[in-house]
């Protein structure tokens, strides 16, 4: 099997790396030798393994008859999308971690690649190196997912743990999570949750078989929180996650990006770190969890890897995957109910007359204290928290 490589950064040069340190194993999983003919990229790779197979033309590889697999880890949605259409059109089965084309193209490329008897896989484009695409795709479709909830960002999951335990502040440990290399020199996909969001999209998507859009997902990052809503969040023995996640309500969802406070006991407050954690309920299944590498070169080329191979053993025959392009309408965010954690120093009175019932979090930090809520809809709490002085809420 010939396959090529469209994108020479740490993803792609992981996959050439997975490839060669796995050999043998990969060649008798596959059912025959995995070898990299061509690498697209604009640079060159002097003295490298791959100088020889360099091309800057992504039609050399569409053109070319021998290539039977193409994995994309270019990142983007253009031109990936553009070149990802011709390698599927011509013939040739895709694999890519990439989460912006999946999930602004995943339901056009899926018809594409059915359409000419090929298949597009995108294990790696969510939660890294975990397996989470498949066994959806697989393991889970005697279920009726009703909610699926995910720490899909390793970045903002790497700060976050660094302020509970260090109770260090927001600017102090991006510049950290940028020194380590973690966060992108340009952070904001990861710290204002646009990645996790994508991700969530492509989950939402594969558990209602349908589209999804991410810019129909209320999307908050982990800007605004503070080394003293971590105060809070310890008192309350709770930790601050930004999560992903969507629950089934009726025939469609509610979904949403954003820092929650989440209980000590719930199986995503132990996903530390750069880790990914990745819960769901099935009505029949009950709770599972999927945990590991949400994110770095090996671990995400495993996953690209993974697919390279199922799609070596699958040459001649289309891999369904319940993904239609008819747009699913989600439950508007107005409407969405959630608990409320708030940090005021309005009077009690006033919070109880316009709240009603609440518990009260107190002599954590001086001049002000904290509430939480009952479940209510987010313009409810709009409407309310309007007519007190909030200085920060997070969602229960
Ligand atoms: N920036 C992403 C993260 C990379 O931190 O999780 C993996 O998609």
């Amino acid at each position: 099997m010939k396959i090529a490589v469209m994108g020479y950064g740490t993803i792609g040069s992981g996959v050439v790396e997975v490839l060669e340190i796995n050999k043998d194993k990969i060649a008798e999983r596959a059912g025959e030798p995995i070898e990299v003919k061509y690498v697209l990229d604009l640079r060159e790779f002097p003295g490298t393994s791959i100088e020889n197979k360099i091309v800057h033309d992504y039609k050399t590889i569409a053109q070319d008859p021998e290539i039977g697999i193409v994995v994309e880890t270019m990142g983007g949605v253009e031109p990936a999308f553009t070149f990802v259409k011709e390698m599927l059109e011509a013939g040739k089965q895709v694999a890519t971690s990439n989460k912006n084309l999946v999930a602004a193209k995943g339901a056009e490329l899926i018809k594409i690649a059915r359409d000419h008897g090929v298949n597009f896989q995108f294990e790696a484009s969510v939660g890294g190196g975990i397996p989470i695409i498949r066994p959806l795709n697989k393991c889970l479709t005697a279920d009726e997912i009703e909610e699926i909830t995910g720490i899909l960002n390793g970045t903002t999951n790497y700060m976050l743990t660094k302020m509970a335990d260090e109770g260090a502040d927001f600017d102090e440990v991006l510049k950290d999570a940028q020194d380590k290399g973690y966060a992108e020199k340009d952070p904001t996909a990861d710290i204002e949750g646009y990645d996790p969001c994508r991700k969530i999209a492509i989950l939402t998507s594969l558990i209602a078989g349908q589209q999804v859009d991410f810019e129909d997902i209320h999307c908050e990052g982990i800007t605004k929180i503070t080394a003293d809503d971590f105060k809070y969040a310890k008192a309350m023995n709770r930790s601050i996650k930004l999560l992903a996640s969507s629950r089934k309500v009726g025939s469609s969802y509610t979904c949403i990006v954003a820092p929650y406070m989440i209980d000590s006991a719930h199986p995503l407050c132990g996903v530390n770190g750069v880790f990914n954690g990745i819960f769901l309920h099935g009505n029949a299944l009950g709770d599972a969890m999927f945990y590991g590498s949400g994110a770095g070169k090996l671990p995400t080329a495993s996953a690209v890897v993974a697919d390279v191979v199922d799609m070596a053993r699958h040459q001649h025959t289309n891999i369904y995957i319940d993904w239609k392009p008819e747009k699913l309408t989600l439950v508007s965010y107005d409407d969405s109910v959630n608990r409320f954690f708030v940090r005021t120093d309005s009077p009690k009175e006033e919070v109880e007359k316009i709240f009603g019932n609440v518990s009260y979090v107190e002599n954590v930090v001086d001049g002000e204290y904290g509430f939480t809520t009952e479940a209510m809809a987010e313009k409810d709490f709009a409407a309310k928290a309007d007519k007190i002085n909030v200085i920060n809420r997070i969602r229960l």
